[in-house]
Order: C-alpha cells, then sequence, then structure tokens
C-alpha cells in the first residue's frame, strides 16, 4: 500500500461528496426496520405538549436524541457543508459528528473545513473522527480531539471500504489491543462506529471489554460504501468486484438488537439508513440512545443551514408524533411500549 499524498486525499473527499449527491449508492439490503411496528394506541392518556424529546449524553443535554453523523472535511466543498451542518446543529442544539480527520491531521491547509465548526457550534456535542486502522498512536487521536474541541472521539471502522479502495489500508490485525490502550489513555468517550455495513454482538461485546463508552452500529440499508468506492472506479473488473458487495452487511435493525442484547449495560447508538422519525423511534425502543443519519443531511446542507434546521424538524416532529401515537410520553417509554415483530 502507497500513503496517499494530499491531493489524491482532496480527490478521494470530493469524490465521495459528489457520488453520494449524484449515484444510486443505496444497499441492496433493507435496514429491517419494517419488520417492526408500534402497537396503535387509540387511548394514549397524554397530552402531545407534553412529549419530551431531552436527552443527556456524555454530560451534554441534547433538545432531541439525533445524530448528523460523521462525513466530510478537508476539502473546499466541506467547508460550507460543515459550516451549515454546525449552525443547524447548534440551533437544535443535537449532536454532530465530523468527516475522518486523518487528512487534516498530516496537511495543515486541511484543518480550516473542521475547525469552523466549533466557531459555529460551540455548545453541541461534537465528536472527532478517525480511522481505527489508522491508530498508530495515541497523540494522533489527542491531536485529532485538540483540533475541534471535541467531547468524545469516533473511531470508524471500515474494513470492507479499504479493502475495496485501491489506495485502501487494510492492516486490520491488532487493533482491538490498539483500541484498549486509547481508550485507558483518553480523557473523553471513546466510542467505535461502522460505515454501513453493523458491528455484530460478538465484536460488541469485545469492544466493551476494551472499554470504549457506546457503539454506533452504523448497519446495513443506507448508504452502502461498496457501492460509492464502485462509482468512483473505471476499472470495470474492479466496478464488478465492487458491486458483489451491494448486499454486504448487517441491517440496522438487527446490528441494534445484537449490540443491545450482547453488551445491555453499554450505550447504543442507531444508525445506517435511517430516513425518518418513525424509523428513528423504532431504533430507540429497540434500545439505542441517539440515531444518527447521514445521507439526507448531506442533501440538505447543499442547499442551506436553514435546509438542514428543516430536515432535524421533520425528524422530531415525526418522532414526537410516533411517541403520541404508542402512547409514550419519554424517550425511556418508548423502549418500554409495544414494539411489535411482525417479520419472519
Ligand atoms: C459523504 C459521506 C462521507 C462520509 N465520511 C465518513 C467519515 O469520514 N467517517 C465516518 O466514520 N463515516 C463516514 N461516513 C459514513 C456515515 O457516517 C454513516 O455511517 C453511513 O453513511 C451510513 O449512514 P446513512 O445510511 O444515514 O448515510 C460518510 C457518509 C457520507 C454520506
Amino acid at each position: 500500500m502507497t500513503e496517499p499524498g494530499e491531493n489524491q486525499i482532496k480527490s478521494r473527499k470530493a469524490d465521495h461528496i459528489r457520488v453520494n449527491l449524484e449515484e444510486d449508492v443505496k444497499s441492496g439490503l433493507t435496514t429491517g426496520f419494517e419488520n417492526y411496528h408500534f402497537l396503535h394506541q387509540a387511548l394514549p392518556e397524554l397530552d402531545f405538549i407534553d412529549i419530551d424529546l431531552h436527552q443527556e449524553l456524555f454530560g451534554t443535554n441534547l433538545n432531541s436524541p439525533f445524530l448528523i453523523s460523521s462525513m466530510t472535511g478537508g476539502v473546499e466543498r466541506a467547508e460550507s457543508i460543515n459550516t451549515f451542518l454546525a449552525i443547524a446543529a447548534q440551533e437544535k442544539k443535537i449532536a454532530l459528528g465530523l468527516g475522518s480527520q486523518r487528512a487534516a491531521l498530516e496537511y495543515d491547509q486541511l484543518k480550516k473545513s473542521f475547525q469552523v465548526v466549533r466557531k459555529f457550534a460551540p455548545d453541541v456535542l461534537l465528536f472527532a473522527n478517525v480511522g481505527a486502522v489508522q491508530l498508530n498512536y495515541v497523540d494522533f487521536c489527542r491531536r485529532a480531539i485538540e483540533m475541534v474541541s471535541a467531547n468524545a472521539l469516533f473511531l470508524h471502522l471500515n474494513p470492507l471500504q479499504e479493502a475495496l479502495q485501491p489506495e485502501g489500508d487494510t492492516r486490520f490485525g491488532g487493533l482491538l489491543e490498539k483500541i484498549e490502550k486509547l481508550t485507558h489513555v483518553l480523557n473523553i468517550p471513546v466510542v467505535v462506529k461502522e460505515v454501513g455495513w453493523g458491528i455484530s454482538g460478538e465484536t460488541a461485546r469485545k469492544l466493551a471489554n476494551a472499554g470504549v463508552a457506546a457503539i454506533d452500529v452504523a448497519g446495513a440499508g443506507g448508504t452502502s460504501w461498496a457501492m460509492v468506492e464502485k462509482f468512483r472506479m473505471n476499472d470495470e473488473m474492479k466496478r464488478r468486484v465492487a458491486d458483489n458487495f451491494r448486499d454486504w452487511g448487517i441491517p440496522t435493525a438487527e446490528s441494534i438488537v445484537q449490540v443491545h442484547h450482547s453488551v445491555p449495560e453499554l450505550s447504543v447508538f442507531a444508525s445506517g439508513g435511517v430516513r425518518n422519525g418513525v424509523e428513528a423511534a423504532k431504533c430507540l425502543a429497540l434500545g439505542a440512545c441517539l440515531v444518527g443519519s447521514a445521507a439526507p443531511f448531506l442533501k440538505a446542507a447543499m442547499v442551506s443551514a436553514e435546509e438542514v434546521v428543516k430536515t432535524i424538524e421533520e425528524f422530531e416532529i415525526t418522532l414526537k408524533i410516533t411517541m403520541f401515537s404508542s402512547g409514550a410520553k419519554d424517550l425511556a417509554s418508548l423502549e418500554k411500549n409495544g414494539l411489535k415483530y411482525t417479520g419472519r
């Protein structure tokens, strides 16, 4: 593997944004949310106005349990995207994840598109982001956290994506031990996430033993990085190889259930194909405490901060109506109320 240079990194990041916006990159799998339904409550015995979406996480109060999932930074287009996401996250008091900061750690001039975020979102729960495979030394993560004054760190696991990328880093041997060392020395929470293929119950148990504070399942059913990488490639054979993985991964609903069952004491974030507030409610009822979404926010951020605000509000109002119609006054009651498995 040769280390990618600055221009190669910039062009990869620009490609990722373009391909996500222009091509059909949806997974061939569904999220599994269609297998679950709330029991409708004709007599909810509560006033809509009293429905409470507040959540506290890692010492920060959130107005609602939503996360703008990690996306971008390090390329020109990312500066306005991150600015709009930051303004909206600050206004709506929801959590925000940054895209991988690796390139900005290597090239100072790429930092700006990450650093604008704290300027516009001084109070949000902010996640720094680095690939677990790039975890060569603790100092690397500390610098990523300091660069943006983050409250927590996302470590992303993306073995399949790296294997499909011509310039990918596939040295995944011995990673768990490195993660464990990191969780012991960092003084902020470390959250491990996938990028759209899910995390199994068994892996979650190992990560919990390694000291991670939460797991974001980032399951299958939404954006497929096999498809994104496919559309970046010119070589026909490589495109076919990537295309074989359209149906790969653990669907999001299945991954939440596995992780929650395997490590009930651990905080679970749900993401991967969450596209509306009913689906978000299903994630919460299955045991998640925070629900993330990426692609819908990318589209909104191409327009304006107001458009991102509107997208958050649509998620929130739909979640509230779901809670009202299933008789859940707050997030804790959602898990207790009836979510029925109606799948095969
Ligand atoms: C344009 C774009 C860039 C992304 N870059 C990153 C990244 O740098 N780090 C990361 O952890 N996840 C990254 N992701 C993955 C998302 O955080 C998320 O896990 C995945 O897209 C599934 O969510 P979705 O189906 O709601 O899009 C990116 C997603 C998109 C759409």
